[in-house]
């Protein structure tokens, strides 16, 4: 049970069999992952789930392979926590923060990174290969280094310093580009041919989905099967809301869920904002975002493989797509902080900074029960936070007062 009976393009509807090692659809859009719900529904109950790994991998029978055959450091299954006090500052009543932060190198990439590589041994790839802003990087080296296969990553010359470092520890071959993650990922196809790698690049492999889905079915398990009425989504490729997009769709089909879903709301940078744009424009797929930039480097994605479906689901649910500006995203990042004891990634304070935007203009309210992501960790961004502290020793301070005072 549970293991995919074939894929299918998200646009076309071509069907692929799950056997073979693949890329996009023929017309270039993502594939999606397909099981015999019907057949898991029969087999699996919530109940199985009072004795399953406290790892993503509890939900094995609606991802591609078994616990036995994954490639793991323990990821998922992170926790749902109630945030009083910012929620109060905010001023919303019944605020969670699902708190990214706790995977194996610090961010949700994990969950992708560890069903794609998984897949990868078992369909027998030896070498793989990666653009990266930075956490899909260290997720795909960690794993890789798990696994004993080689990871090829390519990162635009301003990463995070922590994730390149990182990169390197787990002993991947990294290369540094001028430019964007669009031109990393220029670099990777023209290559991947020629060096015999396997693109695990978002969207363009469809096991990273499966993965972060499970942060939908993590949401739905730990709310006690009754979904929120909203989520706060830093959105760049999408992944994430794709995959919890789809894991609503399968809960419903294996009777654990109704048909309510959250609203679903990516939040962007004020420095690129395709999927904002496209949405307030009405259009089905986003454009080009020339010139992005933006401290949150995940949410740095000039234009996502999956915009329609981020769209779709954005749509179907009557969620919405907001921009935040870097100041705001930074303030909202030391908040949380501040408040909640959680040092976020500038992505997570990206959705607290959307957050009281959409308490302040309505269309969120105080007792709506709202779900805010924290997809990484501040500690892998000390460049974007550092600008906000100074670095002074005890004497310093003391001559810039005018005084050495005795100790
Ligand atoms: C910390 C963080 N948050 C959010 C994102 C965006 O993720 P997604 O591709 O699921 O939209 C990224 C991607 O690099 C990231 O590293
Ligand atoms: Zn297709």
């Amino acid at each position: 049970m549970g293991r995919p009976s074939d894929l299918t393009c998200s646009r076309c509807a071509k069907t692929f069999t799950s056997s073979r090692a693949v890329n996009l659809c023929d017309c270039g859009a993502p594939l999606l992952v397909n099981y015999d719900l019907p057949a898991v529904r029969n087999s699996w109950r919530k109940d199985d789930l009072k004795t399953a790994i406290n790892s993503m991998w509890r939900y094995a029978p609606v991802l591609p392979a078994d616990l036995a055959d994954a490639v793991t450091l323990h990821e998922g299954w992170t926790p749902l926590t109630r945030a009083n006090r910012l929620g109060r500052e905010c001023g919303a009543r019944n605020l969670w923060i699902k708190d990214e932060s706790r995977n194996p190198t610090d961010s949700f990439k994990a969950r992708g990174l560890s069903c794609a590589v998984t897949m990868a041994k078992k369909l027998g790839i030896r070498k793989l290969a990666v653009p990266s802003a930075g956490n899909a990087a260290s997720a795909l080296a960690a794993y890789a280094a798990a696994a004993g296969l080689e990871a090829h990553i390519f990162m635009p010359r301003d990463v995070p310093e922590a994730n390149l470092v990182e990169c390197q520890a787990f002993g991947a071959n990294v290369t540094l580009v001028e430019g964007l993650i669009g031109d990393c990922a220029r670099i990777v196809s023209e290559r991947k041919h020629p060096e015999g790698w396997f693109e695990v690049t978002t969207l363009k492999e469809p096991y990273r989905i499966e993965g972060k889905k499970t942060m939908g079915y993590e949401i739905a398990e730990q709310f006690d099967w009754r979904l929120p009425d909203a989520i706060l989504y830093p959105c760049g490729g999408g992944v994430g809301q794709i995959g919890m997009w789809k894991a609503f769709s399968e809960l419903e089909q294996l009777g654990w869920i109704g048909a309510e879903r959250p609203k679903m709301i990516a939040v962007q940078a004020a420095g690129c904002q395709p999927i904002v744009r496209a949405f307030e424009r009405k259009l089905e797929a986003s454009e080009i975002w020339p010139d992005a930039n933006t401290v949150a480097s995940g949410l740095r994605v000039p234009k996502a493989l999956g915009d329609f479906l981020v769209l779709n689901s954005i749509r179907e649910s009557r969620g919405a797509a907001i921009a935040v500006p870097d100041e705001a995203i930074i303030d909202a990042g030391l908040q949380l902080a501040r408040c909640e004891g959680i040092f976020p990634a500038p992505e997570g304070g990206a959705c607290v900074a959307a957050l009281k935007s959409l308490l302040g203009s309505g269309y969120l309210s105080a007792d709506e029960r709202i779900v805010i992501f924290n997809t990484g960790s501040g500690l892998k961004y000390l460049e974007a936070y550092a600008t906000r502290f100074s670095r002074q020793s005890a004497s310093e301070q003391d001559k810039l007062g005018g005084l050495i005072t005795p100790r």
